[in-house]
């Protein structure tokens, strides 16, 4: 799907929709209305239209134009970064149900383009592989704007990135496990143009990578940490900055086995991994003057006979040994050793993402990524850089005491608390363990990387979130965050 920019009049243009975001009591453009015969005007009137977010109203044809079909998009009352993205992916999804091959979005003078574009290519995101699909027949997208296409292409360019990120959560465990997951994010990472380092289980075995492989060590499928280096040719600052993803490919629990219905999703337990893949291999292509290194530690967390038991003491790879409490507390244990091994490579910032914790949603739903770290920067510029395109994040503390119930009795650290109280938070804690006193920043995406109910602009699967926050993170990068 093409992307292009069209400064002048939609009327002159070729295209088979035209898509209208509109926000509540936003009077009708005066062209088009008499184009359609005061329609518009008359939608209003009788209350068919209201702007509401998400609402969609269909006009048939627009007279003397090549246009078949109009599309007015509710944006709500204050339109937010967030509502134009979404508006741009609707009308994506709407042309394309009505098998529309052209569709043009007609936007304000001071529209952010970029943004507006990653909502596009969000939109052209399906489902893949496994039924049979209607041919997709959008092939142009034009944004009716006087910016620059370069603006264009740097929203397209971070579209891919969320959308492969979307794709590999969509995957089932079947068919991805840590090889799969590890050949194709070397694969992405090259063509991106990114430094692409695996390191098998012989490898991690004489690093000493011990937490990432006590969680591997149960399933047939052995685990894998990839490294995938963005390396600027002139560097902008001595800042290198980590992104660490949480790629558990399934997540049964182990020996503390899930139930059925807490496990029936865990094939999107590498939801941190695939953001942070989705983020680096746009950031690859965006090429910031930042360097920027992604780690990504996979493992499929099985039970069987050579699995980690409950009350088993590992050792991480610096050395910390861990009581293994309970072993569905595995994310923690993978992202340790991933998080020891940024510092050591010489990380001046680490972010991590991770589906971690059910206990997010408890304190925010499906709504805001919990944003916890140990730097007040970093932890502001993620949420600023959110601001901006659109995606929510919340701050939670982290209080010394809440250490407490991750120290262990025989070990340096138990994996597990004893008590469910502020289980994002302890997970938190015992991921700062890791990190020395590297400026990090961990986001809990448990709650927001899999959408339960579609959306207008988003179906059922994976939602894609925080890649393009971290891309913007990335490009805009100062060195006191
Ligand atoms: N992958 C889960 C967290 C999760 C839960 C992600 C629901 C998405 C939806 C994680 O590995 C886990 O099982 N965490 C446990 C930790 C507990 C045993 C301390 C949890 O949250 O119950
Ligand atoms: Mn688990
Ligand atoms: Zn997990």
């Amino acid at each position: 799907m093409n992307i292009t920019i069209h400064p002048g009049n939609w009327e002159e243009l070729e295209i088979d929709a035209l898509a209208i975001p509109m926000s509540v009591n936003q009077p009708p453009d005066d062209v088009l209305d008499g184009r359609v015969e005061g329609l518009l005007t008359e939608l209003i009137e009788r209350e068919e239209w209201s702007g509401k977010l998400g609402a969609c109203t269909l006009v048939h044809r627009v007279a003397d134009t090549s246009v078949k079909r109009l599309f007015l998009l509710g944006l709500g009352e204050d339109p937010m970064p967030r509502h134009w993205f979404a508006a741009a992916g609707q009308a994506v999804r709407e042309a394309a149900e009505a098998q529309c091959r052209t569709v043009a979005i007609l936007l304000p003078e001071n529209a952010d383009v970029r943004l507006i574009a990653e909502g596009a290519v969000y939109g052209s995101h399906r489902p893949s592989g496994y039924t049979e699909q209607k041919p997709w027949g959008v092939e142009e997208v034009v944004l009716l704007s006087s910016a620059d296409i370069a603006e264009a292409d740097r929203g397209r360019l971070t579209g891919g990135g969320i959308n492969l990120a979307r794709e590999l959560v969509e995957i089932p465990a079947n068919d991805l496990g840590p090889e799969e997951f590890a050949m194709r994010a070397a694969q992405e990472g090259n063509a991106a143009g990114l430094e692409v380092e695996v390191l098998d289980e012989q490898a991690l075995l004489e690093m000493g990578a011990g937490a990432l492989l006590a969680v591997g060590q149960g399933s047939e499928r052995p685990p894998r940490l990839v490294r995938l280096s963005w390396e600027p040719e002139e560097p902008n600052s001595n800042d290198h900055l980590f992104l660490v993803g949480k790629g558990i490919t399934f997540d049964t629990g182990g020996l503390s086995l899930k139930p059925a219905n807490s496990m029936e999703k865990m094939k999107y337990d590498m939801g941190g991994a695939a953001t942070m893949l989705g983020a680096i291999t746009a950031i690859g292509r965006l090429r910031p003057g930042l360097r920027v290194t992604c780690l990504l530690a996979m493992a499929e967390n099985m039970p069987s006979g050579k699995a980690t038991r409950p009350g088993d003491i590992i050792t991480a790879l610096n050395g910390k040994t861990i009581e293994v409490i309970n072993t569905d507390a595995e994310g923690r244990l993978v992202l340790a050793d991933a998080l020891t091994y940024a510092t050591r490579l010489g990380a001046s910032h680490i972010v991590d993402a991770a589906t971690l914790t059910g206990a997010v949603t408890i304190a925010l739903g499906n709504v805001r990524v919990a944003l916890l770290g140990n730097d007040k920067n970093l932890s502001d510029s993620i949420a600023l850089h959110g601001r901006d395109c659109g995606e929510r994040f919340w701050p939670l503390p982290m209080d010394p005491e809440y250490l407490d119930a991750m120290k262990g009795d025989m070990s340096d650290l138990r994996n597990a608390s004893a008590e469910r109280s502020a289980g994002t938070i302890t997970a938190g804690k015992f991921l700062e363990q890791f990190v020395d006193e590297t400026p990090w920043a961990h986001l809990d995406i448990a709650g927001t990387c899999w959408v339960g109910k579609a959306q207008p602009h988003c179906g059922k699967g994976a939602s894609g979130v925080a890649v393009r926050t971290l891309v913007r993170l990335a490009e805009n990068w100062n060195s006191q965050s």
